[in-house]
């Protein structure tokens, strides 16, 4: 696996669904981190500040309840990944498509 030190440890990958495609990602990490996982060179030299002030990394989701008519937002570099979670929009700072991938 590549960069694994960039990474919280993490004994699998869990399933999470962005923009409609079925991912897997390391579990245990914050969301901007499976981004990277995703899109190493993308999200790497991205416009990034990692730490709560840019919201550059803002993401809309779903969050399990189908009674809920809005998606919540939250900050990737904030939000601890979890199995299942559902992403409806990605801040266009967000690009997912890695040349390199
Ligand atoms: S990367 Fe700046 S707020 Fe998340």
């Amino acid at each position: 696996m590549i960069n694994d030190d960039l990474f919280e440890p993490y004994d699998r990958l869990i399933q999470i669904e962005v923009l409609g495609r079925r991912v897997a990602v390391p579990e245990n990490n914050r969301l901007l981190r499976c981004f990277q996982f995703l899109a190493l060179r993308s999200i790497s030299y991205g416009d990034f500040c990692w730490n709560g002030d840019c919201t550059n990394c803002q993401f809309w989701y779903k969050d399990g309840d189908p009674a809920a008519c809005e998606d919540k937002t939250a900050l990737a570099c904030r939000f601890r990944v979890r199995e299942g979670l559902v992403i409806t929009r990605l801040n266009d700072c967000v690009k997912l498509e890695d040349p390199e991938r």
